[in-house]
């Protein structure tokens, strides 16, 4: 299939978009990529690990402090197997915290270790979107070379309509794959 052997590191944060993250997982599992779950402590009151965990087959990493293996560092070891890292829904929190290099939690450490392409895909309220800092973190991520899947116009969860919306399943996928089936960019090591 389109992503047999391809590593996706989908990180999850704390929007009440964090349960499409489930029809990202299905989606990308279908394709049969594997798919490896990181979730901010915010994304956990919005979404738990057990569905994560169910829906990738995988085991899911909230804490920076557990390892994974008996050698090994979480993020360094999840920066490293990563093809890609896509961020579904992205947070104006995380986007401001990856635009400063902050390394504060598990997901943020690991993009900052990987040289894997990242794929950021916001979702948030329209005005949060719209504000001046965060077209600003935006456009620093965007010269860092991150890819936006840029929301969509819509119903939001905040009762209002506009632009903030986390795009579609079928557009991130779209992305992740052209990503995925250029050259592998994640080849040297760390
Ligand atoms: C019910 C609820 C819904 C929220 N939805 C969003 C959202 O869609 N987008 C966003 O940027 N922040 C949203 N927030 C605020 C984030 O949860 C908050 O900024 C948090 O610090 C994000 O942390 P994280 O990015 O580390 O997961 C929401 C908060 C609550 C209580």
């Amino acid at each position: 299939m389109i992503l047999k052997d391809k590593n996706v590191i989908l990180g999850i944060t704390g929007g009440i978009a964090a349960y499409k993250a489930c029809d990202i997982i299905r989606a990308l599992v279908k394709l049969e990529a594997n798919v490896e779950c990181i979730l901010t402590e915010n994304a956990a009151k919005f979404i738990t690990p057990l569905t994560l965990q169910t829906l990738s087959k995988n085991a899911v990493y909230c804490d920076m402090f557990e390892k994974i293996g008996k050698w090994e560092i979480s993020h360094v070891s999840l920066a490293k197997k990563a093809d890609i890292i896509l961020i579904a829904p992205a947070t104006a929190e995380i986007i401001s915290k990856l635009a400063c290099g902050s390394a504060r939690d598990l997901l943020l450490c690991t993009v900052l270790a990987s040289k894997a392409k990242v794929i950021v895909c916001p979702a948030m309220n329209e005005n949060m979107f719209s504000h001046a800092a965060t077209r600003k973190n935006i456009e620093t991520l965007q010269g860092y070379g991150y890819e936006f899947v840029m929301p969509q116009t819509g119903e939001l969860a905040c009762g209002l309509s506009g632009d903030g919306r986390l795009a579609d399943t079928q557009t991130i996928l779209k992305t992740v794959v052209g990503a995925l089936t250029q050259k592998r960019n994640n080849a040297e090591p760390l």
